[in-house]
């Protein structure tokens, strides 16, 4: 890779018309990540000095979605106030790079980005930069079957890119070019200045192109290299949300490539959603309609049944889901069973061979070896010894209007059906709670509580008969 200092500049100003969206184009999601956050991560993955943001429409939403981003303090947002052009847009970022770093000279790359092609990896743009050691400008450009809409790449006799037209300038010939313009390029800084004060807005949109370049520094004797992606998916731009729709499979479908590579089998890669950093053992099984958010951790050996949402979770091995089952915030042991129609929520943390069954919601409630809650439960803000089953309808009742309060439960205990632990509460190991059971005392150790009311029989009952 060249040398010289790196700064990179995402174009994120336009309105996105096209998208018909209250919301700036660069905001909307894929895999549950803004098509901007997309652009920044693959570019930050380049250490460039500085990650320059040029917005407009909508600007402060788009600053304010990135305030918790990690890498925020290397972003510098750039305010295009007219949406003028792609070149007006870079011209505005320029006053911020500064080259006076590089070691050999006062000069820099620049890397410029659209915000709308968010499939591009670092691989890539970093095969561009290195692209930089022989020609002061660089493009991305890509053979495809559907030109239209895109900037083409102009060659002359000898076959060097000379130039690209835009699609509203493209005259009857020019439109027949299948290689286009990316919209990805790079410069060297002081080339770029020179070039882009030569840009007019003499053109079909009146708008000043970044593309012009191009044939600026063409015409001034300059090699213009022109790489091309690994795959076309990289480049795919978003400017619809039929496009959208069409990137975000694009991308679902290397997830699922990339978990199958992995020893996954995933029953139908087209119905599975990974929406963040996921990671899946080998031999573990994802049947249909998963979505896995967040940073989810699989184990070996997992079987996640269909209908199944995992968010920001940890699966150890052997662990099976049952159908329709939402897990978040969780991290559970090997041999886990869960579901089908569990819930479990923030801070529940199962230990090996835990096992929940249908209609049980668990909250901030650690259980321990081997513990069951089989049938319609709630348990939040607990702790459930080893080998205690819960029986069903149980619930903790945490709450008091105001406050929360902690249920904890020792090992070996039997809690019967229906019964309710009020918190805070504490029930010692081998105690046997009766069914029905309303628990607002502390129950000792291998004693049974029971608190219902004593059964009778009424003798001679009659059942009321309707009123006429
Ligand atoms: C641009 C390229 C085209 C390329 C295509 C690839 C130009 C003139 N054309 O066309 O050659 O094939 O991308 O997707 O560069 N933006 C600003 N400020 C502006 C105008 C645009 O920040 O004043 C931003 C937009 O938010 C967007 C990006 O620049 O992220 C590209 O703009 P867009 O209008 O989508 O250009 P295309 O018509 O797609
Ligand atoms: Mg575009």
């Amino acid at each position: 890779m060249s040398n010289k200092p790196l700064h990179v500049v995402i174009l994120a100003a336009g309105k996105g018309s096209r998208m018909r969206s209250e919301l700036p184009k660069v905001l909307h999601q894929v895999a549950g990540k803004s098509l901007l956050g997309h652009v920044i991560d693959s570019a930050l993955e380049l250490k460039p000095v500085q990650v320059h943001v040029v917005v407009g429409h909508g600007k402060d939403l788009v600053i304010d979605s990135f305030a918790e981003h990690a890498s925020n303090q290397r972003l510098n947002w750039v305010e295009q106030t007219e949406q003028l052009g792609t070149g007006h847009a870079v011209s505005q970022a320029l006053p911020f790079i500064d080259g006076s770093s590089d070691p050999d000279g006062d000069s820099a790359n620049v890397l410029m980005l659209t915000a709308d092609v968010p499939l591009i990896r670092s691989s890539t743009l970093s095969a561009m930069v290195s692209a930089m050691n022989s020609s002061p400008l660089a493009l991305l450009t890509a053979l495809v079957d559907d030109p239209f809409g895109l900037g083409r790449i102009t060659r002359d006799e000898s076959g060097s890119v000379s130039g690209i037209v835009e699609q509203k300038d493209a005259d009857s010939e020019q439109s027949k070019i299948n290689e286009i313009n990316s919209g990805i390029i790079c410069a060297d800084l002081e080339q770029l200045k020179i070039w882009l004060s030569q840009v007019s807005n003499d053109n079909a949109q009146q708008e000043f192109y970044l593309t012009d370049v191009v044939s600026i520094a063409y015409a001034a004797g300059n090699p213009v290299a022109a790489l091309h992606p690994e795959n076309n998916t990289e480049v795919t731009g978003i400017n619809s949300r039929l496009q959208l729709s069409q990137v975000e499979r694009l991308f679902q479908a290397e997830q699922a490539e990339r978990l199958m590579n992995d020893g996954v089998t995933i029953m139908d890669p087209a119905r599975i959603d990974i929406r963040g950093d996921v990671e899946v053992g080998s031999d573990s099984v994802i049947d249909v309609n998963v979505v896995l958010q967040g940073r989810v951790r699989i184990g070996r050996n997992v079987y996640i049944a269909p209908n199944c949402v995992i968010i920001d979770s940890i699966l150890a091995d052997n662990v099976t889901v049952h159908p329709n089952t939402v897990i978040e915030g969780s991290e559970l042991g090997a041999h886990v069973n869960v579901g089908p129609f569990a819930r479990l929520r923030a801070g529940t943390k199962l230990a090996e061979k835990v096992k929940i069954g249908n209609f049980v919601e668990t909250k901030n409630a650690q259980l321990d070896v081997g513990a069951k809650v089989n049938h319609l439960s709630y348990v939040g803000d607990a702790t459930v010894g080893s080998n205690t089953n819960i029986g069903a309808g149980v619930i903790t009742c945490n709450y008091d209007g105001a406050n929360k309060h902690k249920t904890t439960i020792g090992k070996d205990v039997f809690v019967g059906s229906d019964s309710q632990l009020v918190a805070p509460v504490e029930i010692e190991d081998g105690a046997t709670i009766g069914a029905g059971s309303t628990i607002t005392t502390k129950v000792e150790a291998n004693k049974l509580a029971i608190s219902r009311g004593k059964q009778r029989q009424i003798d001679g009952w009659t059942r009321p008969t309707k009123a006429r």
